[in-house]
């Protein structure tokens, strides 16, 4: 990434899953990084080469802040690729007579409440000068002003969540590190487990492979501008309406 100072750490958290895999390949083969680190769930604490591996649960704050300690300095670039949309007592809602509160809660703890920790303790360990950018996977579906379809009540309110966090941190981190940008992403509809429930009705040649997907929004984090700062940007570099 030619955007990004050369040398520094790529961290990818969720890089057990579909978009997040396909990123921490995409980051290997970017020699422009000195180290990514991959974590996930049920990672544990390895290194082979440039990748190092190790655990993090996003629901559980004491994982992520040390994560967070054993990260290689400087870091420059943060993906949170975590996210879930079914299973584990989430399905998403086609009304509002199907809402739940510990399904909404549960939604609100993976989508919203763990991005936002996890920029809690791992802004701190940006670089303080030159390019950084903390990104998070959000989803179109996330924006209310294109929300004409409705339904999936809590996963669109979770990511809308996260959208606004998101803005937050991008006006208060350009204040002291103004290199720093964060942003959310969508990654297009991707085959993945969290879609593959909901794959049936994506039009033929919409449905994007996980390294097709991470390619483009590696291209989108590389051509980042000030302007995007706290914005939601399509796998195809097109900012989504709040
Ligand atoms: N696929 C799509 O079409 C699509 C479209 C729009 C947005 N997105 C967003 O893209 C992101 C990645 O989704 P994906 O398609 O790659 O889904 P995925 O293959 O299901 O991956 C989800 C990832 O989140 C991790 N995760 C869930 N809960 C976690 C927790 N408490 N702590 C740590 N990790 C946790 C999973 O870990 P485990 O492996 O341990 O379960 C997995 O690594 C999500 O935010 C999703 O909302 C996807």
């Amino acid at each position: 990434m030619r955007s990004i100072p050369p040398g520094g750490c790529a961290v990818v958290i969720g890089a057990s899953g579909g978009i997040g895999a396909a990123l921490v390949a995409g980051l290997l083969e970017d020699e422009g990084f000195g180290t990514v680190v991959a974590l996930a769930r049920r990672f544990t604490a390895s290194a082979d080469g440039r990748l190092h591996r190790g655990p993090i649960d996003v629901t559980d704050e004491a994982s992520i802040a040390q994560a967070a300690e054993a990260l290689p300095r400087p870091v420059r670039l943060v993906i949170v690729a975590t996210g879930a949309l079914h299973g584990g007592g989430l399905q998403p809602e086609k009304t509002y007579r199907a809402l739940d509160a510990a399904a909404l809660m549960e939604s609100y703890r993976v989508n919203t409440v763990g991005p936002a920790l996890v920029a809690k303790h791992l802004l701190p360990r940006l670089a303080p000068a030159g390019r950084c950018v903390f990104a998070a996977l959000s989803a179109r579906v996330g924006s209310i002003g294109d929300n004409r379809a409705g339904g999936w009540h809590s996963y669109r309110a979770s990511k809308a969540g996260l959208n606004m966090i998101l803005r937050n941190l991008a006006i208060e981190v350009v204040r002291r590190t103004p290199d720093t940008l964060c942003v959310g992403l969508h990654p297009g509809t991707v085959d993945t487990g969290l879609s593959q429930p909901f794959q049936r009705n994506v039009a033929p040649g919409k449905l994007f492979s996980p390294a097709h997907s991470a390619a483009r929004l590696l291209q989108v984090l590389d051509g980042l501008v000030p302007g995007d700062n706290g914005n939601v940007l399509a796998w195809d570099g097109a900012t989504i309406p709040p």
